[in-house]
């Protein structure tokens, strides 16, 4: 037990590990465990997808009470489909998975309403390790990983298709220089994509979602085919192929209309908003136009679910610290914006092989972020809501990058049904301290060392507006640490992080 009236650890990851990458996430078990949001929004009488997050030995069997009548479950791979009931309500779902080691159970309540996306979305998306060079196949081939690799039994569902995949005007490649769109202004993928209806029914067959691009602006930001003018054909063709998602990144709109009022900058927004809410599913909106506008304050009502809040992490600078630290300062004194069906973006986590965005033909290579910064990157997006969308190479996941993608604490923390964003509590030269109130009264901190050399950072009660004993839980390493009635701290290394949950 730490000492009377404080918990001060010092425990230094490097010391501890001895290695340059420790693994933290303990290995799943066996024995189900049921994981993933504790809620889940549709529109009513809209077609239903989810995939039960569940770890343990496969095979599993799953069940379900409390269904209602529009929805089935596949028992063997936990997969409820089909369409959400009709008319708003809160439906309580037990969840319950079984194989020969045990049984898990959860809670799910289904808020049928207008609000989707109650938690934030995770998934993956292409960009920053294929750029331009994307196919059908690749699709398939990352919705097959996101299953094996068991991202998917922590919740990771969104297979998303960034630029690229539709015609480029004047390209000399014949597969990339088709119509771009038919005889009756329905967009058409080029010829890498032959069949956009058959590539979303075999990712949802996994239970999995898919995600598409476009740009409001005649061209997309790598000078494909985008939507002006096409907008109502464009929602239409993306419902009726079958996407879950769409990213609508501003790109050439500049050219349509420079203005820079709300009142320009939120139209193209609004528009394809309310054409999405029209169509017959429900699909998350994602604005993607760098923040411009203070998006954070009026996305929502443009009918976003989420929004960047910065230009692209692939591109941005390292100072002393790498790119994703000020992108995270940025995003993280927002907090106030986000909420359930409304959450800041601050783009997708870099890490694992990855593509370089300053040189996008050069070949994707492993990252050259430290274990420390690496921990640090995914306790921040946790902390901070932000979609979690890795956007390295599913065909080369490692078991560092899965341990810092799938820990269900840290997932849990993101995915909590209360939908805040942490605060920032402290950020100097050194230290950057963060703070997430949770459901049911808890606390997540993240202490985060910016400094070159190992420093203790800690936070007071004050600090975190608590009083009287906590107990104390080191979530990526899944373990009950003590107790402490003042202040937590530790000694953390350069560039690392310590992430916690306090409880009563
Ligand atoms: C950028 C956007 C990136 C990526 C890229 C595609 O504008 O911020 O996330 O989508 O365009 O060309």
């Amino acid at each position: 037990m730490p000492p009377r009236s404080f918990l001060f650890l010092f425990i230094c990851l490097g010391v501890c590990f001895g290695e340059d990458f420790p693994i933290l996430t303990p290995p799943p078990s066996k024995a189900p465990r049921i994981h993933g949001a504790l809620v889940y929004g549709s529109r009513p009488g809209k077609p239903f997808l989810y995939r039960i997050p569940c770890t343990g030995e496969r095979p599993l069997t799953f069940r379900v009470s409390g269904l209602p009548p529009s929805l089935t479950l596949d028992p063997v791979n936990g997969i409820l489909s089909g369409k959400a009931p009709d008319q708003p309500r809160s439906v309580v779902l037990r969840l319950e998975a079984r194989n020969r080691h045990g049984k898990s159970e959860r809670r799910l309540e289904l808020r049928i309403g207008d609000t989707i996306s109650l938690t934030p979305p995770m998934g993956w998306n292409h960009w920053y390790t294929h750029y331009h060079g994307v196919s059908d196949q690749l699709f398939r081939q990352a919705a097959d990983a996101m299953v094996a690799s068991g991202m998917a039994d922590f919740g990771y569902s969104y297979v998303s298709i960034d630029d690229c995949w539709m015609s480029k005007p004047g390209s000399p490649d014949p597969s990339l220089n088709g119509p771009a769109r038919d005889a009756n202004g329905a967009i058409a993928p080029n010829g890498r994509f032959p069949d956009m209806k058959g590539l979303t029914a075999y990712i949802h067959a996994k239970g999995l979602k898919a995600g598409i691009y476009s740009s409001p602006g005649p061209l997309t930001c790598a000078k494909y085919t985008g939507s002006y003018q096409h907008e109502a054909e464009d929602a239409r063709v993306f419902a009726e192929w079958g996407f879950d998602l769409l990213k609508y990144d501003w790109c050439s709109y500049g050219t349509i209309d420079r203005t820079p009022t709300v009142a320009a900058r939120r139209k193209p927004y609004d528009l394809m908003g309310e054409l999405l809410k029209r169509q017959d599913r429900d699909i998350h909106l994602n604005l993607c136009q760098y923040g411009m506008s203070d998006v954070w304050k009026w996305a929502p009502e443009s009918g976003g679910q989420s929004w960047r809040t910065t230009g692209d992490l692939g591109l941005e600078k390292d100072t002393r610290l790498p790119g994703f630290y000020s992108i995270a300062f940025k995003n993280a004194v927002l907090s106030e914006y986000a909420g359930p069906g409304k959450w800041n973006d601050p783009d997708y986590i870099l890490i694992g092989v990855i593509g370089n965005a300053r040189d996008i033909k050069s070949p994707p290579k492993r990252t050259a972020l430290t274990a420390g910064e690496q921990y640090s990157y995914m306790s921040m997006w946790s902390l901070m809501a932000s979609p979690l969308f890795f956007s390295g190479d599913m065909g080369h996941l490692d078991p560092f990058t899965l341990n810092i993608l799938c820990n269900s604490e840290v997932i849990d923390v993101n995915q909590d049904a209360l939908g805040k964003q942490a605060r920032v509590v402290r950020r100097t030269e050194d230290e950057f301290v963060l703070a997430k109130p949770l459901a049911g009264g808890l606390v997540a901190v993240g202490l985060f060392n910016l400094s070159e050399q190992p420093r203790k950072v800690s936070a007071s009660w004050a600090d975190l507006h608590l009083t009287g004993r906590k107990r104390v839980r080191d979530v990526w390493r899944q373990k009950d640490i003590g107790t402490g009635d003042s202040e937590v701290g530790f000694t953390i290394e350069r560039h690392g992080v310590r992430m916690v949950r306090l409880a009563r």
